[in-house]
């Protein structure tokens, strides 16, 4: 939440406090978990960020004040030698300059220009401090309060992947870690990491519980610290601990973080494998975007990464704030829930007329990507879940899919907060509800794009943009350079107002537009020009026929086969001819075909405007192939790709394209190597011109049919 005065951030405080604790409550002492953790990390992470920004803020109580676990009955207690620190949590990569910033000014911007950083994947584990004299392990022992910790040495004898005597492992090793190493096996040697279980055996030892009816366990971070605390140390040992080192806090001569890495690993101490030295946070940031992608493969589980200061003398100038050191920071991977406000509701008019409210958010990071906006879906939608601005929602987001809000906190609803009443009107035009629909609707009749009064206009061009994205969309008719913000402005500037302009515009027209110059202006009408040669079902279903998606338009296409010649290919006039003349019954009676999507279609093709529309496209030559064959017919043009540049005298275009197509060839919309001759015509353009350069036969309008004649 961006909040800019004291009084704001006082009050904020204050909710997320109370909210915190309510969840602490519900959790530790109902066990009923409300939030997932994910959710409530996000909102105590908002409560860090305010109280950093106003250290008047903090109290005793917050919850940002916490000291992590009092040591427990029934363990020796273990004083620390040196105190096991946390780390301070980043959410988001500008973060990272903000911490170099931080550090330049307490110790220089030269000695930070100069810094190196070692990056490393952080386990989600349970930490420990193992303890060698003169090479033999002593003790081991628990973070505890970070001064005093539990002793744990029983149980961490128990875990094969941690050394009992320390043994130099020559392998590979060089000359300075080699000294390194001896020196660690002088005296004590302290090493600290992770105990953790891994995916794999998480999942078997959850299988057993089960086939023992007994319950299963919550993660493996809460399973490895359980096992860790056991009293008996032979249930320790079925759980199948691992360890991965990250520190080693005894000085060995060490000069770098990366070198106490190399040391642990030759004395025969496992570290993870992934780490890696950064030249500059930006490098930081490229490992941390590496890994939030990669971490689903490795074989345990991770909640983000650590980067450290990989000099130690730096790193330990840098000093201690609360019980974070100032060196290292832990970049907290983005989970898939979490928490935001919602600052606004907005409506965006579909090419149905249906209206969609949208939620405009503060941006926050989710799955690794920045979201501001989620939709509400519909009225019911916002109802069912009382959304209203000024809410703090939790966002989720699954994969790919889009952000939703999956409920609102109601601890931090504000007082002003309102709930959210869909509007009667939208740019001055009624909306209406039909009967048995859960969506709302503008009440006009944009078919004929004939609007009565200002606002009309407004909501029948706001249609006629989605209509006109839809058509230009990758599935139906793929005109690329044709998105939201082009399609807008053509449509503002007044120049496209059918599917059918569209074909007529010029690049003297488009030079008038907003953010067009010569070069886009020229591609733009060679999209359009090249979308004439789609496949007949990608333009029946760029048409926007109510209910008829990319299915249905291939189902009609495997009916209208029956009325061609197989191979041959069907141009457009002849093709919705067939199906201006199609009854409602014999719609109905297509395969996977329904009433309601055989209406629709009968309606279409015996609307008067649709048709007119239909017609403007069919005058204008967008000849749609029926069928783009696999190979084609045989020909002159078997195994050929051409590309066809420029105004051919005998020819249109489509025309020349489907004589290629039946004499064997392909069709292709630029010039590459793979291209077998680039067919040129009248005032050919930038494609002749590669063409020539990549050496690629150019064949005029004389030879090409001097080919087809010998064929
Ligand atoms: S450095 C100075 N490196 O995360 C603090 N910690 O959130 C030393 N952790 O207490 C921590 N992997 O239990 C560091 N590669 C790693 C880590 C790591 C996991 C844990 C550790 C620490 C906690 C801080």
């Amino acid at each position: 939440m961006n909040i800019s005065d004291l009084q704001t951030a006082t009050t904020r405080a204050a909710q997320l406090r109370t909210e915190i604790n309510r969840q602490r409550y519900l959790v530790h002492v109902l066990n009923r978990e409300e939030m997932s953790e994910a959710a409530l990390d996000s909102l105590k992470h908002e409560l860090f960020k305010l109280e950093e920004a106003y250290p008047e803020l903090i109290t005793a109580d917050s919850p940002t004040q916490r000291v992590a676990g009092k040591p427990a009955e029934g363990f020796t207690k273990v004083q620390h030698e040196r105190r096991m620190l946390s780390l301070n949590d980043i959410f988001d990569y500008q973060e990272l300059p903000e911490w170099r910033e931080r550090c330049a000014k307490l110790v220089g911007t030269e000695r930070m220009n100069a810094a190196q950083y070692y990056a490393e994947v952080k386990l989600d584990g349970f930490a420990i401090s193992i303890m060698y004299q003169d090479g033999v392990l002593q003790q081991a022992a628990t973070r505890g309060d970070g001064t005093t910790g539990e002793d744990v040495t029983m149980n961490v004898r128990t875990i094969e992947a941690i050394p009992l005597n320390l043994v130099i492992q020559e392998e590979g090793l060089t000359q300075d870690i080699r000294e390194l190493a001896q020196n660690a096996l002088r005296g004590r040697f302290e090493v600290r990491g992770e105990v953790y279980i891994s995916k794999a055996d998480f999942s078997e030892l959850n299988q057993i519980q089960k086939e023992l009816g007994k319950p299963e366990f919550a993660n493996p971070r809460n399973l490895a610290a359980g096992s860790m605390r056991q009293l008996d140390s032979k249930l320790t040992a079925a759980r199948r601990l691992r360890f991965l080192a990250y520190a080693v806090p005894t000085d060995c001569g060490q000069s770098t973080h990366e070198q106490e890495h190399q040391l642990a690993k030759a004395l025969g101490i496992p570290v993870e494998p992934n780490s890696r030295l950064c030249a500059s946070v930006e490098h930081i940031q490229t490992f941390l975007e590496e890994w939030e992608e990669k971490r689903k493969t490795l074989p345990y589980g991770t909640d983000g990464a650590v980067a450290n200061i990989n000099d130690r003398a730096l790193f330990e100038e840098l000093g201690v704030v609360g019980k974070a050191p100032r060196g290292a920071v832990a970049f907290k991977f983005s989970a898939e829930q979490s928490t935001t406000v919602v600052r606004d509701i907005v409506l965006r008019v579909g090419r149905t007329g249906a209206i969609t409210p949208t939620a405009v958010l503060d941006p926050v990071r989710i799955a690794g990507s920045t979201v501001s906006r989620a939709t509400l879906h519909n009225a019911d939608e916002i109802a069912r879940k009382d959304i209203r601005i000024g809410d703090t929602v939790i966002l989720q987001k699954a994969g790919d899919i889009i952000p939703e809000v999956v409920e609102v906190i109601l601890g931090l609803r504000p007082e002003s907060a309102q709930r959210y009443q869909f509007p009667e009107q939208l740019y001055g035009v009624p909306v209406i509800r039909r009967e048995g629909e859960v969506a709302h609707y503008v009440d006009v009749t944009a078919v004929a794009r004939v609007a009565e009064g200002e606002g009309e206009a407004v909501v029948v061009d706001e249609i006629f943009k989605r209509k006109l994205e839809h058509f230009a969309s990758r599935g139906a008719m793929d005109i690329t350079g044709l998105g939201e913000k082009v399609v807008s402005r053509l449509v503002d500037a007044g120049l496209v107002n059918s599917f059918s302009d569209l074909y007529t515009l010029t690049v003297q027209q488009l030079l008038t537009v907003e953010g067009f110059a010569d070069l886009s202006a020229q591609n733009l009408v060679e999209a359009i020009s090249e979308s004439k040669m789609r496949p007949f079902q990608r333009f029946l279903f760029g048409l926007g026929i109510r209910h008829v998606g990319a299915e249905t338009a291939v189902t009609l296409v495997g009916f209208l086969r029956d009325f061609g010649t197989p191979g041959q290919g069907m141009l457009l006039r002849e093709l919705v001819g067939i199906l201006r003349d199609v009854t409602l019954e014999q719609f109905t009676a297509l395969p996977d075909i329904g009433p309601v999507v055989a209406e629709s279609l009968y309606q279409y093709f015996n609307n008067e405007h649709e048709q007119d529309v239909l017609d403007q496209l069919i005058n204008l030559g967008v000849v749609v192939p029926l069928q783009v064959p696999e190979q084609g017919g045989e020909g002159v043009f078997t195994g050929k790709t051409v590309v066809l540049t420029g105004t051919l005298e005998g020819y249109s275009r489509e025309e020349a394209a489907e004589i290629i197509r039946s004499n064997g060839g392909k069709i292709s919309s630029s010039v590459s190597s793979e291209t077998s001759y680039v067919l040129a015509g009248d005032k050919a353009g930038s494609k002749l011109q590669k063409a020539e350069q990549l050496g690629v036969a150019v064949l005029s309008e004389d030879q090409f049919n001097a080919m087809l004649a010998k064929n």
